[in-house]
């Protein structure tokens, strides 16, 4: 017995090299950690349960009868993240560049169809060459195998890919399919094909980091949702981000302890909406001292910035806080605002995390660019998203909420919960001026004198219509609210709404305007 556990102590040594020392030296060279150190900052100390660590490929063509690696370029098991469970995958540049083979392609299905059935979430760090190029269509079948399970483990269980390397081709699209990416700065790319094909097909000349690498894909794609500077600072940011995540769809995101009687009123927010509707704020201020302990986890921050979504707490209880941002074009919704809010509506509603909704929107984004963008079918995802949405929603206006875009931020009308509004809210069909200039036309321009005309309309208008009340006195907003008490009267509804049930109609699906 002792020679047979000293062989497998000597194998499982030798698997957990890779590709080798040099090829693992040549990984830190690239300032690319190796697949197993990424596990270790990911999860847990001592709780990753590794399998299918003995797995080899089958291929024999081009040379690889004699080139094996236990293990194939993939590690795969379960671990635990802040003491709770998940399956993950760490793909291996050591070993064939960390191309996937059917045999690799099989260990990664392995553990998503236990992840479904487990209800746990899926992590997947890759690092990959693309299709394995020497097993051919066994290897796009085993690509096509993930895409699947990613599709159908999609709203079940959630899942996370973090791009550590090279990601191209047809590879993409699993990291697409899955709810957030995670990227790092100067050393991962991703991208549908490469610059040299780009320059064939449109004589284009672009390096593999404006093409695809991390800031391209963070600020202009909108496809990574989060980067950082190195590896290290990104796995401890999927470790946040998972504290904010339920295991499953079923299951709830975690709550943590919060001393609600020692919470005092925060007067700061009676002080940061600017007494002329026009000059622009920053929500994030907002944002910070509302939530718990000041920590947001911002999602995608550095694109379509005009709207703000992220994770934080709230009395303990995780929510999603969607924003529009007064800051950047006035807060206005356009086509990647609208995408980005409803892409993590969507996710919110999958897992039980309650919505707020911090509103100050002066509409939509007039245009050419915007209406031949498709800005009818694009800001259709967001209303789409916010009314079949049946987590705990509550919003809050903080200033403007005019035309189609009071309706679509989670108005009362498409089932907003709790709907407070600040005592400096605007709700209106549009704002004071272009509305004046519409339905007094006839008057201001017979006037002797139209300016002074002009003024007393608009004075008129906005003593009307430039707050809350009318909209409160038909019920459309449940109370306004004082900005320094918002949090408290924000903890009393979310914890109401705990025991909220609504559903939407039986159906296969719903056709969301894609
Ligand atoms: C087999 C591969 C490989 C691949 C890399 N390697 N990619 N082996 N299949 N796809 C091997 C290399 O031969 C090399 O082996 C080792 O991995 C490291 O690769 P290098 O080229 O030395 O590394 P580097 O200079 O860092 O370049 C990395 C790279 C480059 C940019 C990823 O290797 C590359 O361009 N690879 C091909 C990428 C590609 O076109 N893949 C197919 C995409 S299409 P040795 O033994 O020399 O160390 C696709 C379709 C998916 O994936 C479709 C799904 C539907």
């Amino acid at each position: 017995m002792k020679n047979k556990i000293e062989d497998l102590l000597k194998k499982k040594e030798n698997a957990k090299l890779g590709g080798g020392q040099e090829k693992i030296d040549s990984q830190h060279s690239k300032g690319k950690l190796t697949a197993r150190e990424r596990i270790e900052l990911l999860v847990d100390h001592g709780s990753f349960e590794e399998i299918d660590i003995f797995v080899k490929h089958r291929a024999t063509d081009f040379g690889l009868d004699k080139q094996h690696f236990a293990g194939d370029g993939v590690i795969t098991g379960y671990a635990k993240i802040d003491g709770r469970p998940i399956a993950l995958f760490s793909q291996d540049f050591t070993v064939f560049g960390g191309s996937l083979s059917e045999a690799h392609a099989e260990k990664i299905v392995k553990i998503m169809d236990a992840a479904l059935k487990l209800g746990i979430p899926v992590i997947g760090l890759n690092d990959s060459g693309g299709a394995r190029i020497q097993e051919g269509v066994v290897s796009l079948g085993g690509y096509a195998d993930i895409f699947l399970r990613n599709t159908l483990a999609s709203g079940v269980v959630p899942q996370i890919s973090v791009v550590l390397g090279p990601c191209a081709g047809g590879a993409v699209y699993s990291p697409a399919i899955t709810d957030f990416v995670f990227m790092v700065k100067n050393s991962s790319y991703m991208f549908v094909t490469g610059p040299n094909v780009v320059k064939t097909v449109t004589h284009e000349e672009v390096s593999f980091e404006d093409l695809g690498g991390a800031e391209t894909h963070a600020s202009k794609s909108g496809v990574a949702h989060f980067i950082y500077d190195n590896e290290v600072e990104t796995l401890l940011n999927v470790r946040r981000l998972m504290s904010y995540l339920p295991l499953n769809y079923k299951d709830r995101p975690l709550e943590k302890n919060f001393e609600i009687e020692r919470l005092k009123p925060e007067e700061k927010l009676n002080m940061i909406i600017p007494d002329n509707p026009n000059k622009p704020y920053d929500m994030k201020e907002i944002i910070n001292l509302l939530v718990d302990d000041n920590d947001f986890l911002e999602v995608h921050s550095n694109y379509a910035e005009n709207m703000i979504v992220g994770f934080a707490r709230l009395g303990g209880m995780a929510v999603g806080i969607v924003a529009n941002q007064p800051e950047v074009l006035a807060g206005v919704l356009d086509i990647n605002a609208s995408v980005k809010g409803a892409r993590f509506v969507r996710f919110c509603d999958a897992f039980n995390i309650p919505l707020l909704v911090l509103e100050d929107v002066p509409g939509f984004l007039p245009g050419t660019e915007q209406e031949w963008g498709g800005i009818i079918r694009h800001g259709a995802k967001l209303l789409f998203a916010f009314s079949e949405a049946t987590v705990p929603k509550v919003t809050v206006i903080t200033r403007k909420a005019y035309g189609g875009a009071y309706d679509v931020m989670n108005s009362k009308h498409i089932r907003g919960d709790f709907n407070f509004a600040w005592p400096s809210a605007e709700i209106a069909v549009m704002g004071p001026k272009g509305a004046v200039e519409i339905i007094f036309k006839k008057e201001i321009s017979s006037s002797s004198k139209p300016e002074a005309e002009l003024e007393k309309k608009l004075n008129e208008y906005i003593d009307k219509f430039a707050n809350p009340f009318i909209a409160a006195e038909r019920g459309y907003i449940d109370d306004v609210i004082e900005p320094s008490q918002t949090k408290i009267n924000l903890i009393n509804v979310f914890q109401l709404l705990k025991t909220k049930v609504d559903t939407n109609p039986k159906k296969k699906h719903g056709n969301i305007p894609l």
